[in-house]
């Protein structure tokens, strides 16, 4: 006998599950607008696995290619006792018992086009990259309920208050049809996970600390949209403030000693713009120090075109050897870190041919948008985690015919949800954001 186990809802899921209209009918268009780890993938999982069983026809929407593979794999996972056929290229599961999900990326502005559901579900509608989301809602989605009078579930945490935002939008704008559930994280009661043998007490003291050291340790505005789901207005903030990196008002010293230096390099035209310019940010890394576990060390940003970047990195390795001397790095030097992409791409190889010590950054953190990395560093910012050196600090220089430090200026003048980001000198930012996300991690709470 084939048994299908799908995840049996936790109680603030099934909350979510029994959502009505303000009239009492069973909501169709259901806004699941919940804080990190709350269950909203696996709640969409729920929804999709027990539509397919059923022989219903669903249509799984996700931002990109990365999110769509997690879903694609768990789905299957759970429906294998019941799989007819499935397909992760082509991004379609279907069960013996005649149902299918047909997965697509919100890359494509097709998304959907041409087909009909019973049951539409979207993972993460707040972080479509797209800025046209709505229109990929009413031309490409929304049409494929009309067959068969279909529901859909949205399912996000919140990413600002822009009215442009698709999950933003359907929240707060009554003509979009759908029915909101706003939950925070804490309302997974199955969140931290339990320990083997921890008693119901003990877990319920140590769940209420995790919670509670969230609320001390984030950023207050990163805290209330990630685990509140709140929608926070970011204009005019400065995410990144100037006193936390320093220690009494002032720099710090260059350490005596350290663990390791590395350098970090965000290379020119990866936007296509021509003349961009190539950053470099060199970074101490030293966690035994409670007090600095991470020193902005020095700085440069240079306007050099693709090919020169090559007779261009060994200055940077040879400045990372004199920082390694200057820092007594135990471990020394471990190189610089590239982006693998566009020119960095092209870096790293001729690097690997002269055998020159370049390493890619992680794709896990390439692949996020500049406010979710942001986001994903600035416990460490907010804790007071990263200090800037004296020479860092007190460093200016011309660059496109402005003279200042660079460095400190595009940190601090970095704004979450800027809509004229593009616009931005922002190479020493991503520098600093890699960097952190690579010495002290992207932690995300739990
Ligand atoms: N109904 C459930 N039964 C068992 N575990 C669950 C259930 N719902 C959520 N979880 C667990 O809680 C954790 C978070 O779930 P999930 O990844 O679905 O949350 P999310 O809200 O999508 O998180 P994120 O904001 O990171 O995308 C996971 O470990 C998941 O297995
Ligand atoms: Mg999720």
């Amino acid at each position: 006998m084939t048994r299908v186990i799908i995840p049996t809802l936790h109680s603030d899921q099934v909350r979510a599950f029994k959502l009505r209209n303000p009239d009492g009918t069973r909501a169709k268009r259901k806004a699941i607008r919940c804080g990190r780890r709350w269950g909203k993938t696996t709640y969409g999982e729920a929804e999709a696995t027990n539509g397919a069983v059923k022989r219903l026809s669903i249509g799984w929407f996700a931002p990109d290619y990365k999110k769509l593979a997690e879903a694609y794999n768990e789905i299957l996972t759970i429906l294998k006792p019941v799989r007819f056929s499935s397909s992760k290229t082509e991004g379609l599961i279907r069960t013996t018992t005649g149902g299918r999900i047909d997965f697509w990326t919100l890359e494509d502005e097709n998304a959907g086009r041409s087909r009909k559901y019973h049951k539409v579900i979207i993972d993460e509608g707040a972080f479509t990259k797209t800025p046209n989301m709505l229109g990929i809602w009413e031309k490409a989605i929304e049409p494929t309920l009309l067959d068969y009078g279909g529901s859909a579930t949205v399912l996000s945490n919140t990413n600002g208050n822009d009215p442009d935002n698709f999950m933003y939008a359907i929240c707060n704008d009554p003509k979009w049809g759908f029915v909101q559930y706003h939950a925070p994280s804490r309302n997974n009661p199955l969140i931290p996970e339990r320990l083997i043998g921890e008693d119901e007490a003990t877990y319920l003291l140590r769940r209420e600390e995790v919670f509670a050291k969230l609320r001390r340790e984030k950023h207050p505005l990163v805290f209330q949209q990630e685990y509140e789901a709140e929608f926070v207005d970011w204009s005019g903030v400065a995410f990144f403030s100037i006193d936390k990196m320093l220690i009494g008002g002032e720099s710090v010293a260059v350490p005596p000693n350290c663990d390791s230096v590395f350098a970090v390099i965000d290379s020119a035209t990866k936007t296509g713009k021509a003349n961009d310019g190539t950053a470099v940010v060199y970074f101490a890394v030293n966690k035994s120090n409670v007090a600095a576990p991470l020193v902005i060390l020095d700085w440069d940003v240079i306007q050099i075109e693709g090919d020169l970047l090559i007779t261009w990195l060994p200055t940077v390795l040879a400045n990372l050897e004199a920082l390694s001397r200057k820092t007594g790095a135990r471990a020394g030097s471990l190189g610089a870190f590239i982006e693998d992409k566009d020119s960095g791409q092209i870096l790293l190889q001729a690097a690997a041919r002269k055998g020159l010590s370049a390493i890619p950054i992680p794709g896990s953190l390439t692949a996020l948008g500049k406010d979710e990395r942001a986001i994903t560093v600035s416990d460490h910012v907010y804790q007071g985690k990263v200090k800037i050196s004296a020479d860092a600090f007190n460093k200016t220089m011309t660059f496109k015919e402005t003279t200042r430090n660079h460095l400190t200026s595009q940190v601090t003048g970095f704004r979450i949800g800027d809509k004229d980001a593009a616009k931005r000198a922002d190479d020493l930012l991503d520098c600093f954001t890699y960097g952190v996300a690579i010495a002290l991690g992207n932690a995300d709470g739990f």
